[in-house]
């Protein structure tokens, strides 16, 4: 075994940047008690569960429950200490628990909890609209928000179908695009996810291979009736598998969309607010600079909270037209006030700040020498503890997307967060 490297000085539990630390078996007592209790109460499809499934699903381990989560760490009712190298799913991007998040989430529950959908806009939820255009690239300028990430993709169908009168969606193999009846029809991953379904889902989308050539996307344009109303793309398959677009792909979506006077839709829930290392892949240089039409963003937007959003050009959302009243798209808790509650409180914990080129350096680290490691370590546990000391230790190496949306970024910029938090945390900011 090759030996660890050392620690530097960041590795803290109250950061978030501790290394594993089990106290005994995973789950424990207390642990376990929980999962005997979510197994009579939880509907079985669910969280997968050894003990009670094991003949049918094979599953080798119970789920471990999580108590507590600070910055990287996550700790379940037992003590036992782990490394989240998911990054909550791609949502803790500013690290669980941070807490200009938590202080922004204090102030925003202390004076308005709840807006009303599209009747009465929560200030807040005109706050983030706008941060969000001037965030994002291009001409992207007006929102629709919504609380999943699914939902979010659907309203950026939606719009599609009313800018352009169209209905047919060209979407990609592995692309995943979220569980609702809406979406499930565009996500190709995985056929088990939609068969059961197949009586209630649309058939509205079709798909090429993720990276299908100029020749193959104009035979199949050729192909159609009717041409689709847009092409639905994530710049870099997540759950799909990491798979980075080819280079240059992306533009060639793009000049084929306004050739053919189709929309592109970026799906970057996965990808957006710094989890493949830039803020967004739209307009980035890793997609040179390509942006798209309608642009989907979820999970790391809100650091913990369901808030998601389709942001697009004005002319496209002119689709919808003027709402007269009883809005032909809502929902409930659309765009709610504590999830929209904008987060930053120190300029360089903000998506433009510093703390985004020192995680950057720290990601490329943990994935150079995280990749070390699993040739030699395949022990999951072992990954931890290399990829925790990884990033505590080096921090010079250059970033590239295809190793950073694995989740080295979220983890990389919860560490950073954390630690530019606690430096930052005597000048809070507005
Ligand atoms: C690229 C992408 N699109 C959409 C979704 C669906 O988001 P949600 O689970 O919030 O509905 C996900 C979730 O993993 C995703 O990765």
């Amino acid at each position: 075994m090759l030996p660890l490297p050392p620690l530097a000085g960041v590795a803290d539990a109250e950061l978030g940047t501790a290394l594993p630390e089990l106290l005994g078996p995973v789950p424990g007592p207390r642990g376990q008690q929980w999962v005997d209790l979510l197994a009579r109460h939880e509907c079985p499809g669910i969280t997968a569960r050894r003990a009670r499934r094991a003949e049918s699903s094979g599953v080798g381990q119970d789920p471990v429950v999580w108590e507590r989560a600070v910055g990287s760490n996550v700790w379940d009712p037992d003590g036992n200490r782990f490394v989240d190298l998911g990054g909550g799913f791609g949502v803790a991007c500013a690290g669980h628990a941070n807490p200009s998040v938590v202080a922004a989430a204090h102030e925003q529950l202390d004076r308005l909890v709840h807006g009303l959908g599209d009747a009465y806009p929560a200030r807040v939820r005109i706050e983030l609209a706008a941060a969000l255009a001037e965030l994002t690239p291009g001409d992207l300028q007006q929102v629709i928000f919504a609380s999943s990430g699914s939902e979010a993709v659907e309203a950026a169908l939606k719009t599609a179908v009313l800018s352009t009168g169209r209905s047919g969606i060209l979407a990609f193999e592995g692309g995943y695009h979220g569980m609702s009846l809406g979406v499930l029809s565009a996500s190709h991953y995985r056929e088990g996810f939609r068969a059961p379904f197949d009586g209630l889902l649309g058939g509205y989308a079709q798909w090429l291979p993720f990276g299908a050539t100029q020749e193959q996307l104009r035979e199949f344009l050729a192909a159609q009736d009717e041409l689709p109303a847009a092409i639905l793309v994530e710049p870099i398959q997540g759950r799909g598998g990491n798979r980075c677009a080819p280079a240059g792909w992306l533009g060639g979506l793009r000049s084929l969309c306004d050739e053919f006077g189709l929309l592109l839709i970026f799906d970057e829930i996965f990808t957006g607010f710094g989890r493949a290392g830039s803020l967004f892949q739209s307009g980035s240089a890793e997609v040179d600079s390509v942006v798209p039409d309608l642009l989907c963003l979820g999970k790391g937007m809100s650091s913990g909270f369901p808030i998601s959003a389709c942001i697009g050009t004005a002319e496209v959302m002119a689709g919808w037209g003027m709402s007269r009243g009883e809005a032909i798209h809502t929902s409930t808790f659309l765009g709610h006030p504590v999830a929209a509650r904008p987060r930053w409180r120190c300029s360089s914990c903000s998506p433009r700040g510093g703390c985004w080129s020192e995680a950057r350096s720290l990601a490329s680290a943990w994935a150079r020498a995280s990749k070390r490691w699993w040739r030699v370590t395949p022990a999951a546990s072992a990954r931890c503890v290399a990829a925790a000391r990884c990033v505590a230790s080096a921090c010079s190496l250059l970033v590239t997307p295809s190793c950073c949306a694995g989740g080295c970024c979220s983890v990389a910029t919860s560490c950073c967060r954390r630690v530019c938090a606690g430096r930052c945390s005597a000048s809070p900011r507005r």
